[in-house]
């Protein structure tokens, strides 16, 4: 949601602006904006829509300078317009900035400027700080910028130039995330790792409040007082390749592709595969005491990572024997709720930068609840504030829609609910060495799936003018559902719903007409006849029944008109196989309808405000 780039160093600054902000165009932006300061002036270019426009104008109207910043803006405060887009001035010019986040205060602090004399031009929260800066402002940039984010409510991300310093750029943040790195040529900073991929692998992820004032020679740290702090750097081993599409069409299409691998990358920092599969019991965050006095997990995340949760809540049952619920943390987080002792709170985020996840996590941080992350951004703030974090081995996940994220989040839980069900006595040696020996041969299963694609892409090609469809199946299959039917609607634009299967009968067949698309998801044995027979009940109304099944189920085939069968496995591991053909799916329906598969609509990445 919303990207900042800054760049102050020997190079051009406007290339490297435009290359950060097309690196973080996937967070979402319907206007982009840079500032660079060309030895004379600080010169801005904005532009409303996407990123060629404003290197259209770049095109006809070069900038060249060493130092500047750059902004993708998702609008909340005021329609996508030039006049809106970052950045934004004060009325005294004394200086530019960009900003990430929601100033709450805003109107009561537009009302005290007004009255001061500043002249607003847009209707931007955004503005609001800068002219509070220019107010505030006498010649020292930090005393400036540690004054005014006193008087800030809500969460910001911001770069500053000002003109009187016009090589650096001071850089602050509050809730929204900012990392800095100093590459050979100079100092970076970005609102995500990606985009200094290419100049670093060493960063520096800010903490709340904190200043950085990045200059040509170096990065120097301030607290929120204006002290000076040093911070250390964290090293980023993805690949840098893996932030680029190589010759996919889309970046959804590859991180699919990259499921087998990141599934394999995520399980082998948890168990040992040489000889007999293990797990490795250091790596997770219980001793064997500490383990026997969880009495209940509760499950946060929100959209895809809220439906890994669902996942995550059937393994701790059935393999911890833990009582578990999943919650939307942006319903949880205004839900009152106490918290009991013993109770430990999973925070789901790939990003770790969620705001509504983020609030979660305090709030029972403050209730001395313990917390742990599963996350796949060393160094995010969900990452850095949970007590413990088990890492997913994603790589960088650029297309909007989550995929090999949500995959390695439910492999992780799996693990964990495994790792508790050893320790509490619930879940066998044998019975656990079965499931790593089977968890072994998923990888070479994904992969089957993802080469024989054909056959989802053909049927997608026959079913893309579908208006509306259902998603049904009971248990592990229901939680599955509903993430199969989120990636459809969110890159196809076709309204589709999952439905626990049993429920239909209760109101929702009444939507069910000639021709309605229906998915049956049915990968656990003792519950795929009943599903079967919900398929049957829709069917007879009309419905073009699809099934999606775990092997060789019996008497599907007469209830639809379509199955698709992925290869036998054990029912607890069905989900790492079934998710596959859903995601691809979903990705087929919307490159036939002509959808921007990586970039929905009105969509953003990392949602960073509430
Ligand atoms: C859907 C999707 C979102 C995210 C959600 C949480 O494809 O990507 O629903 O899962 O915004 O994001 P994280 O996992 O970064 O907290």
């Amino acid at each position: 949601m919303c990207g900042i780039v800054g760049y102050t160093g020997r190079d051009n600054a406007t290339p490297i602006l435009m290359e950060g902000l097309d690196t973080l165009a996937y967070r979402g932006y319907d206007s982009a904006g840079i500032a660079v300061w060309n030895g004379e002036d600080i010169v801005m270019k904005k532009e409303k829509g996407q990123l060629s426009n404003l290197k259209a104008i770049l095109d006809r109207e070069p900038v060249t300078g060493s130092c500047g910043i750059g902004h993708t803006r998702w609008a909340t405060h005021g329609e996508p317009s030039y006049i809106n887009s970052h950045p934004h001035g004060d009325t005294k010019k004394q200086l530019v900035l960009v900003h990430n986040g929601i100033i709450e205060n805003y109107v009561r602090l537009k009302n005290m400027l007004v009255e001061r004399g500043c002249k607003f031009v847009s209707d931007t929260d955004t503005e609001v700080v800068a002219q509070l800066l220019g107010e505030v402002y006498e010649g020292d940039p930090l005393a400036a910028i540690t004054n005014a984010i006193r008087l800030l409510e809500g969460s910001f991300a911001l770069a500053i130039l000002f003109r009187d310093d016009p090589t650096r750029i001071y850089c602050v943040c509050k809730d929204s995330p900012m990392v800095v790195g100093f590459g050979k040529d100079g100092a970076h900073i970005a609102s995500d790792i990606p985009a200094l991929l290419s100049y670093t692998r060493d960063v520096t992820f800010m903490g709340d409040k904190q200043i950085a004032v990045l200059s040509p020679v170096g990065i120097a740290f301030y607290d929120e007082f204006g002290t000076p702090i040093d911070k250390g750097c964290t090293h980023i081993d993805w690949d840098l390749d893996a932030a680029k599409k190589g010759s996919y069409e889309h970046y959804m299409m590859k991180e699919i592709c990259e499921e087998p691998v990141a599934f394999r990358k995520t399980a082998e920092q948890y168990v040992s595969f040489r000889e007999q599969p293990k797990l490795k019991a250091d790596c997770f965050p219980w001793s064997d005491e500490d383990a026997k006095t969880v009495k209940r997990i509760r499950i946060i995340g929100c959209g895809t990572a809220y439906h890994a949760g669902l996942l995550g809540k059937k393994y701790f049952q059935e393999l911890a024997k833990i009582p578990v619920e999943a919650e939307i943390a942006s319903e949880f987080r205004y839900s009152d709720y106490v918290f009991e002792e013993g109770e430990v709170l999973f925070l789901i985020s790939q990003s770790g930068e969620t705001a509504d996840t983020i609030a979660a996590l305090r709030m029972a941080k403050q209730a001395g609840i313990r917390t742990v992350a599963v996350c796949n951004v060393i160094g995010s703030t969900i990452a850095r504030e949970a007590d413990e974090v088990l890492f997913t081995f994603a790589g960088p996940e650029i297309a909007v829609a989550a995929t090999k994220s949500y995959l390695t989040q439910v492999t992780v839980l799996f693990l964990t609910a495994m790792r508790l069900g050893l320790i509490r006595g619930t879940v066998s040696e044998e019975r656990a060495a079965s499931l790593l020996s089977e968890l072994a041969d998923i990888p070479q299963k994904m992969q089957r799936l993802i080469d024989e694609r054909g056959e989802i892409q053909y049927f997608a090609s026959r079913e893309f003018s579908a208006r509306h469809v259902f998603f049904i199946g009971r248990g592990i299959d229901n939680a599955l559902s509903m993430e199969a039917a989120l990636k459809l609607k969110e890159v196809s634009y076709i309204h589709s719903e999952a439905y626990a299967a049993g429920e239909l009968k209760h109101g929702t067949i009444a939507l069910i007409e000639e021709g309605t698309l229906v998915v049956g998801i049915l990968t656990q044995r003792k519950l795929a006849a009943k599903t079967a027979s919900n398929l049957e009940e829709v069917r007879v109304r009309g419905a073009n029944v699809l099934a999606l099944t775990n092997g060789e189920l019996p008497d599907i085939a007469s209830h639809c008109s379509k199955v698709w069968k992925f290869e036998e496995t054990n029912e607890l591991l069905a989900p790492f196989l079934a998710i596959i053909p859903m995601q691809l799916f979903a990705y087929y329906m919307a490159v036939q309808k002509g959808c921007n598969v990586d970039k929905p609509r009105n969509l953003a990445k990392s949602v960073t405000v509430e």
